[in-house]
């Protein structure tokens, strides 16, 4: 395993000398991929795969089989995100932008920061209507997205570099349920976790998430939430079960993520794609099935499992809230809603929310 170097640049870098971008100070790997670029990464590759290498060992022994949804995100599977982002059955996205594009304002002039940070930031393109608020409303300074995916982030990072020249972008490599502490701080934060990320933890994953996040909070800072709404189950299926086939693409991804990375020989063509409504416990699952019996073998773990035909392997939830379920689970994690709203359809809701001077409610 190779130790983590302080300089080490990324993939993307080629062809950029400037050194210019770099993090003073930081105290991980800091590279810069762009001039003006400041990349902290707190997930070097050596860690990305002894992560990886224990996700997929703890989840493929387990029973019923599952896969954390983090591993999707490769170069790849950022792509195919951002094509289902475009698709006529995915209405998250257009919603949450719609939304943010009546409602930008109104969050900047409730929290009129200086430094945006996005959690789970992937291409941060509905994020510039936050920014062009902020900018607006007059003390935005500094921009930092948020991501476990470094090649979308450095991607996004220049673009947005290119975009907003007098903005500092500070790109953070990072797990959001491992890095919260890390977040820079300073100033008056607003944190953007946008896109109904949140819906793809677990509901106690999910409240550790957001203590976590509280206590790294001043009374200043603000987070900004946005979740899908339940609805009509058809439409919640056919938005994570495309007819061209992009999310399927993007399901079996992680099998390509695992084959590469840890040497594994996953035939992809072997695992079907299914999208399914849990109304006990609201929300989607996508599974990967078995379409015949067959065995895999994964190189770096010196592990074999078999697959039975039907045999179904969990590998993401993507959770569906109410209104008042979201103010609900805020307020057990410290956070007391300040503003909330929806698309004119009542599809998806943004929610504005600051520390909360009650003590929280204790984990149970
Ligand atoms: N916010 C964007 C992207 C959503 S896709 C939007 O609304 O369109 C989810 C993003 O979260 C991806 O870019 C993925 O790489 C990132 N992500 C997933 N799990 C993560 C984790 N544990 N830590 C940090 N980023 C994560
Ligand atoms: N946060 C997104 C969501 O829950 C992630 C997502 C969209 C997703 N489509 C997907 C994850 C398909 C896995 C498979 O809507």
């Amino acid at each position: 395993m190779t130790p983590r170097t302080p300089t080490t640049t990324s993939a993307g870098a080629a062809g950029t000398s400037g050194m210019d971008g770099i993090a003073g100070g930081a105290e991980v790997a800091a590279a810069t991929s762009a001039p003006g670029l400041a990349l902290d990464r707190h997930v070097s590759a050596a860690d990305r795969a002894v992560a990886l290498a224990r996700d997929v060992l703890t989840g493929l022994t387990a029973n019923p089989r599952e896969l954390p949804p983090k591993w999707f995100y490769d170069a790849t599977g950022g792509m195919l995100f951002d094509e289902i982002t475009k698709l006529p059955e995915y209405y998250p996205t257009r919603r949450e932008r719609a939304i943010l594009d009546s409602h930008a304002s109104d969050i900047a002039t409730a929290c009129p920061a200086d430094t945006l940070i996005e959690l789970g930031s992937g291409t941060s393109e509905k994020t510039r209507l936050l920014l062009d608020a902020l900018r607006a409303a007059g003390g935005l300074r500094r921009f930092v997205p948020f991501d476990v995916d470094e090649s979308t982030l450095t991607q996004a990072g220049r673009s947005l570099i290119a975009a907003y020249p007098d903005l500092a972008v500070h790109a953070v490599v990072g797990d959001f349920e491992r890095h919260l502490s890390h977040l820079p701080g300073g100033g008056r934060r607003l944190i953007a976790f946008l896109g109904g990320t949140i819906g793809n933890m677990q509901p106690a994953q999910r409240g550790g998430f957001l203590r976590a996040l509280r206590e790294q909070c001043g009374s200043t800072d603000a987070l900004l939430l946005g979740t899908d709404l339940v609805k009509d189950p058809d439409r919640l299926v056919a938005a994570y079960d495309d007819g061209a086939g992009v999310t399927a693409a993007f399901n079996r991804n992680v099998l390509t993520v695992i084959n590469r990375e840890l040497g594994a020989d996953f035939d992809i063509r072997g695992f079907a794609h299914v999208a399914r409504w849990n109304a006990a416990d609201s929300w989607i699952e996508m599974r990967l099935r078995a379409v015949r019996d067959q065995r895999v073998t994964i190189d770096s773990l010196a592990l074999t499992v078999e697959f039975q035909r039907g045999e179904d392997l969990l590998t993401e939830i993507s959770a569906k809230f109410t209104r008042d379920g979201i103010t609900a689970e805020l307020a057990d994690a410290g956070w007391a809603v300040t503003q909330q709203w929806t698309d004119p359809e009542g599809d998806f809701a943004v929610t504005l929310a600051t520390p909360s001077t009650a003590p929280a409610a204790a984990p149970v």
